[in-house]
């Protein structure tokens, strides 16, 4: 596994980093352990949290599996509840406890929320970095200009600045192309990106004009029937060419998002080990310039803003700020 530079931070990480969103869902302890256990030996130091997965569970879960190695990792997580100074102090707090341990690697705000302050969560941190309990700070879902806005006030006070940008980005959901990827080249971003199948759209899992899976997360999730009905020529043009380079889909859909000279890590989120085996395959293998643009091509190239939470209101909020 190859290490990549975390765009400005004097840092290397695996350039696959494992999301754990499905640790204490559809995986229980015993299984995410197997999964870090292959993760760390196969040279993947990069683990992606969250305080809000399983309400804190999943957090828990890796404290309990971390505990003897935690300093092998580099390790994310994020905030949850409010983004007001007094509610992020208190989910760092919370999230180490649950986590085990007295930092983390990287500190994200999971989302932008209405009538925030980017000043006070600069400041608090700012705060949260020189109390030691982070090493670095990002945000996740963050229009472009609100990412330069908030760095910009950092830079202003010499306060710490987000050095990774977590995103959302699959041949589908291509709405960072605009704005988001083209600012973290200029601004030398960590780009993380989320979601790289689409949540299993892209694995061959779910199949145009076939039942859902009822084991899938596809099952109760709207996307993926939508997605399967609007996308169904590119899906199986899609399916066709993985087969014909001796990839599996979830392979191919992996490799397509990591060869983008903007991302820096993919996340990648399994719910099994098997999974796991399967899907790092994908960082052995580099499409050709043609290849690359042979599978964008099979998908409408117009910029889709379609994505998770409230991504799309954000883009056009009229009074995101105080
Ligand atoms: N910042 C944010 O707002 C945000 C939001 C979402 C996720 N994330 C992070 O990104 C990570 C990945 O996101 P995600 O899980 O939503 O999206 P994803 O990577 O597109 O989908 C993962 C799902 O695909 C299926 N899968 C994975 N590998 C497979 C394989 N090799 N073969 C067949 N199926 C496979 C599994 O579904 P089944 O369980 O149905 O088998 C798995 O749960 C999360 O763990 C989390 O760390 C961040």
């Amino acid at each position: 596994m190859k290490l990549v530079k975390l765009g400005s931070a004097e840092e290397q990480v695996s350039e696959m980093c494992l999301g754990t969103m499905m640790f204490g869902r559809r995986c229980d302890k015993k299984e995410s352990d197997r999964i870090l256990s292959f993760a760390l030996d196969n040279g993947i130091n990069f683990v992606d949290t969250a305080a809000m997965y399983g309400e804190g569970e999943t957090e828990k879960i890796l404290g309990r599996i971390m505990k003897n190695r935690r300093k092998k990792f580099f390790l994310t997580t994020k905030v949850h509840k409010g983004i007001d100074g007094k509610s992020i102090l208190a989910s760092i707090d919370e999230s180490l406890k649950r986590l085990q341990t007295d930092y983390v690697d990287l500190y994200l705000i999971h989302w932008p929320r209405e009538r925030m302050n980017p000043e006070e969560i600069m400041e608090t941190l700012n705060e949260v970095t020189e109390k030691g309990k982070t090493r670095f700070i990002g945000c996740s879902n963050y229009p472009a200009w609100l990412f330069a806005y908030s760095n910009c006030l950092a830079k202003l006070r010499r306060w710490k600045t987000f050095i990774n940008h977590q995103v959302c980005y699959n041949l589908i959901e291509r709405g960072i192309e605009v704005e988001v990827l083209p600012q973290a080249i200029a601004e030398n971003i960590a780009i993380t990106t989320y979601r790289s199948l689409a949540i299993g759209l892209l694995t061959g899992k779910y199949k145009p004009e076939q039942p859902i899976p009822n084991d899938s997360r596809g099952y109760n999730d709207w996307r993926i029937s939508t997605w399967l009905e609007r996308y169904k020529i590119g899906i199986l043009k899609f399916f066709q060419f993985a087969k014909d380079h001796g990839l599996t889909p979830a392979q191919l859909a992996i490799s397509w998002v990591r060869k983008s000279s903007a991302v820096t890590c993919p996340i990648i989120g399994v719910s099994s080990l098997n999974q796991l085996e399967e899907s790092i395959k994908a960082f052995d293998f580099n499409l050709s310039d043609q290849e690359y643009k042979e599978v964008t091509d099979m998908f409408d190239t117009g910029v889709k803003e379609e994505s998770g939470g409230d991504y799309k209101n954000l883009r056009r909020h009229l009074s995101l700020l105080k």
